[in-house]
């Protein structure tokens, strides 16, 4: 039977959970879902960096590329584009590339690349992913990105709902994943209340981003699984 890992952070990932296996990088909140809605409206790929200073130099190179991302949930000095799902229209993001610099999400994606494939997951592209991972035939490790370095609900109830959907053989803490989620969603009574229950969710809506975060809990309204092609550093569709 395949076999399903999780982390609640990048952090606490050791070599061998990667080895050989795919990743699913999980920042509900918001980062791995705007690089789902990005590539859905058809930018040619992302390139995930981890701090403001490389992206802004690395676009500085790359002048017909897009310097997007945020710290604080807030768009940096200088920065085109934001962390929100909505600022990446096809008319702004089609057939470009994006630098994009995030918290917690891009540095889970950079942390990550020893898998075998790293994945791009989110509750909107669910359906997809879980399509994806079964036809791809190698175990999952599931990576939460956190926030702050620290675990964070919404990405374990991302997690959870993976695990769930797979049905594979999971560690202790997949398992722990699988059943916190089912009862965030029990005590919230759903999946968008037991989020908008998070911290970094509160944090948003006080940011005036509420619609971000209803956006970022549709479950399975898109097609599109982002690879993350670790040894080129950028992310593109099949
Ligand atoms: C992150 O990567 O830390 C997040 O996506 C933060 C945010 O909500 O913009």
């Amino acid at each position: 039977m395949r076999k399903i890992d999780a982390v609640a952070l990048p952090d606490n990932l050791v070599h061998e959970q990667l080895q050989d296996r795919v990743a699913v990088v999980i920042d509900i909140l918001r980062a791995t879902t705007t690089i789902v809605n990005a590539m859905e409206q058809g930018a040619k790929n992302i390139v995930p960096v981890a701090s403001v200073d490389s992206a802004r130099i690395l676009a500085q190179d790359n002048p017909d590329s897009i310097l997007c991302g945020e710290r604080g949930g807030i768009k940096p000095e200088g920065f085109i584009l934001g962390n929100s799902p909505f600022e990446y229209s096809r008319k702004v993001v089609d057939g470009k590339s994006c630098i994009l610099t995030t918290t917690n999400g891009t540095r889970a994606l950079r942390m990550s690349e020893d898998a075998a494939q790293v994945v791009v997951g989110s509750l909107r592209n669910l359906d997809a992913l879980c399509d994806w991972i079964k036809t791809d035939g190698r175990n999952v490790v599931l990576v939460c990105s956190g926030t702050d370095r620290r675990v964070s609900l919404e990405d374990c109830i991302g997690a959870g709902l993976i695990i769930d959907r797979l049905g594979y053989a999971a560690t202790d803490s997949a398992a722990l994943m699988y059943h916190a989620m089912h009862s965030a969603v029990n005590r919230f009574d759903g999946v968008r209340f037991a989020i908008e229950s998070s911290s970094h969710a509160k944090r948003l809506i006080n940011l005036g981003f509420a619609q971000d975060v209803q956006f970022a809990c549709e479950i399975g309204v898109s097609l599109t699984v982002p690879l993350f092609d670790s040894g080129v550093g950028e992310i593109h569709l099949d």
